[in-house]
């Protein structure tokens, strides 16, 4: 039986503006980061779906009812039983995961999981195109989160900065920033299913605020993709502390997270929350006059908190 090997490393990303408005349809910004998740899928003459990471492992035989698994890592599941019912010689496919960011705080280690996975798992069999492999991701993603706007798997595929809304999908935004981005860990792991369920809740609760904030976020993501190339960092962080407010309005915040963002004030033009919330991380917007002190204070006060880069790559395949 002829042996078969395949790799593919995506960015984790940072939703700059935008988060829970975008799966209302309202336009979120978003950047991929230079910290990244490399998948590597190979066959095997065993029939085993076996999947190793860093949050645990998997191993179930194919053709398994996706709704009877209960694991994070049922995306790379789905991703490899679909590739094995299209290529039936083969008898099964060994996973590995490696991620140089942690899961489950906001930056996108799912979606670059599933982005990773559906370039490296189908790259077994067959190339695929950067619209292909994106739209695999999402549908695998969609195994885990059914809700999901595609805004995260879109970054994670195409690198850069981009504006996304869920009917005309994305579009990159082609300019060099001239800030950097500090992140910092709350330490407290979310989960964006119950968040955005909770958000829904509020929605439904609070019909005509949601619109009205809608309305808002649309408003201020205007503004951001106006001053967003220009040297207006000031601007920026004021329009990055004012969508936080929006966030606080619909639930998504702790006193954590606001504990954080207070304690950076100093040193920070803007932060807010990134992702779902409630737990996660945030991110700073600084430059090279404040990012070493900022740092110095989240980790003096026990954080862990980091530099990020943009990644204007995107998917790698190897
Ligand atoms: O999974 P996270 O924490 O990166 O958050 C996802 C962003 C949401 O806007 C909350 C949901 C979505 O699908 O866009």
């Amino acid at each position: 039986m002829v042996y078969l090997k395949s790799k593919a490393s995506a960015p984790g990303k940072i939703i700059l503006f935008g988060e829970h408005f975008v799966v209302y349809g309202v336009k979120a910004i978003l950047c991929a980061i230079n910290k990244r998740i490399t998948v590597t899928a190979e066959t095997v003459n065993e029939r085993k779906i076996s999947i190793q990471s860093n949050i645990g492992n998997l191993i179930l035989s194919p053709n398994k009812s996706i709704n009877e698994i209960n694991s994070p890592l049922k995306p790379l599941y789905y991703l490899a039983d679909k590739m094995l019912k299209t290529n039936q010689k083969f008898e099964g496919i060994k996973i590995k995961v490696k991620s140089d960011f942690p899961s489950g705080v906001g930056l996108g280690s799912s979606s670059a999981c599933c982005v990773a996975g559906a370039a490296a798992i189908s790259g077994l069999f067959i190339k695929k195109s950067l619209k292909e492999i994106c739209d695999l991701a999402i549908e695998a993603e969609k195994t885990i989160f059914e809700n999901t706007s595609g805004a995260d798997c879109t970054v994670c595929t195409y690198g850069g900065i981009i504006e996304f809304d869920k009917k005309n999908g994305y579009l990159k935004i082609d300019s060099e920033p001239n800030f950097d981005l500090i992140i910092t860990n709350s330490d407290q792991e979310h989960s964006t299913q119950s968040t955005v369920k909770k958000v829904k809740l509020f929605q439904k609760q609070n019909n005509d605020e949601f619109l009205e904030l809608c309305k808002k976020e649309s408003e201020l993501i205007k503004e951001v993709l106006e001053i967003l190339s220009s040297d207006k960092t000031i601007e920026l962080g004021n329009k990055i502390n004012q969508n936080q407010k929006f966030l606080e309005k619909i639930g998504v915040s702790n006193q954590k997270l606001r504990n954080m963002i207070e304690l950076g004030k100093k040193f920070s033009y803007g932060s807010k929350i990134t992702g779902a919330g409630e737990g996660g991380c945030i991110f700073s917007l600084v430059n090279e006059s404040n990012l070493e002190q900022l740092v110095r204070i989240y980790k003096d006060n026990g954080y862990q908190s980091f530099p990020v880069e943009i990644d204007f790559k995107g998917l790698n395949t190897f």
